[in-house]
């Protein structure tokens, strides 16, 4: 079963068509720069542009969105102009690529990626994604099943929300030695350690390909840290999942859960996306 990824990002709306079964993609990843500002037509218009002229898409398609997303309706929208909440958006990203699409949050996308094909394939417990970009993504899954829009960048420390202490975007802003920003991303791994006691924590997000410069700095935590093993693609399989899955990913109800779910020890899936 083949399926159109999308990755809305913060800088980068990302594209490309994907086997589901295997997690590949078919073709090379397209990207576009996000309109500024980042209206909902204008982000449509790419949208439109990636799937009808870079691939000339017929079928289904997943799209990562930045914020709450429940039932194809954006919710919220940190980073992203707040014309999007309480938009709409799977009914216009539908007109847009001709296609019908489904619409998910992007740290839910990237972990359910990761957990069905990259770090997080075969670990039954507790495991937390976290995506480090322009703010900081969650995703949290338990047996392999997803608790959908978790908002675990919002969390406060020090009087600030963590991902404007925390996020890539925080490191490049506030131009944070390796060192300081590592201590701050310790920090906030010590906060959500005390809330969720994860067994796993998978750190993501562009700055996970740096991982080496502060990943081993990540001492104060109990749980295993390891980083994100598909980077920039995770989000984009994990769209093209969500838009093939039977049940619904982007909302809270149960039925969604056995789409996502792993079977334990070695990897394989309980219920197939295709
Ligand atoms: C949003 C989340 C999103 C994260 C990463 C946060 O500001 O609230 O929904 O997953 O940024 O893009």
């Amino acid at each position: 079963m083949h399926a159109l990824g999308i990755d809305i990002g913060g800088s980068g709306i990302k594209a490309a068509p994907v086997d589901v079964a295997t997690g590949k993609l078919l073709a090379p990843r397209q990207k576009i720069a996000t309109p500024r500002p980042a209206l909902p037509e204008a982000v449509a218009d790419v949208v439109k542009e990636l799937a009808a002229a870079s691939f000339g898409w017929s079928g289904p398609v997943g799209i990562t969105f930045p914020g709450v997303v429940t039932d194809g309706v954006t919710r919220t929208a940190a980073n992203l102009d707040p014309a999007w909440i309480g938009l709409d958006a799977a009914s216009l990203f539908a007109e847009a690529a001709g296609n019908p699409v489904r619409v998910l949050n992007d740290a839910d996308a990237a972990g359910v990626a990761e957990m069905t094909f990259g770090a997080g394939v075969g670990e039954p417990g507790t495991v937390l994604m976290l995506t480090f970009g322009t703010g900081i993504g969650s995703a949290l899954f338990t047996q392999g099943v997803l608790v959908p829009n978790t908002e675990f960048g919002h969390i406060e420390i020090r009087g600030e929300e963590a991902e404007k202490r925390a996020s890539e975007h925080a490191k490049e802003l506030r131009d944070l030695s390796w060192g300081k920003w590592a201590g701050r991303v310790d920090e906030y791994l010590r906060h959500m350690e005390a809330l969720l006691s994860p067994h796993l924590i998978i750190v993501g997000g562009g700055i996970s390909k740096q991982a080496d410069k502060w990943v081993p700095r990540l001492t104060g935590i109990r749980a295993r840290i390891v980083p994100a093993v598909m980077l920039n693609e995770a989000g984009i399989v994990g769209a093209a999942m969500a838009a093939v899955s039977s049940a619904a990913p982007d909302t809270s109800g149960a039925s969604g859960a056995d789409a996502r779910r792993i079977s334990g020890r070695d990897g394989r899936r309980r219920a197939g996306h295709s």
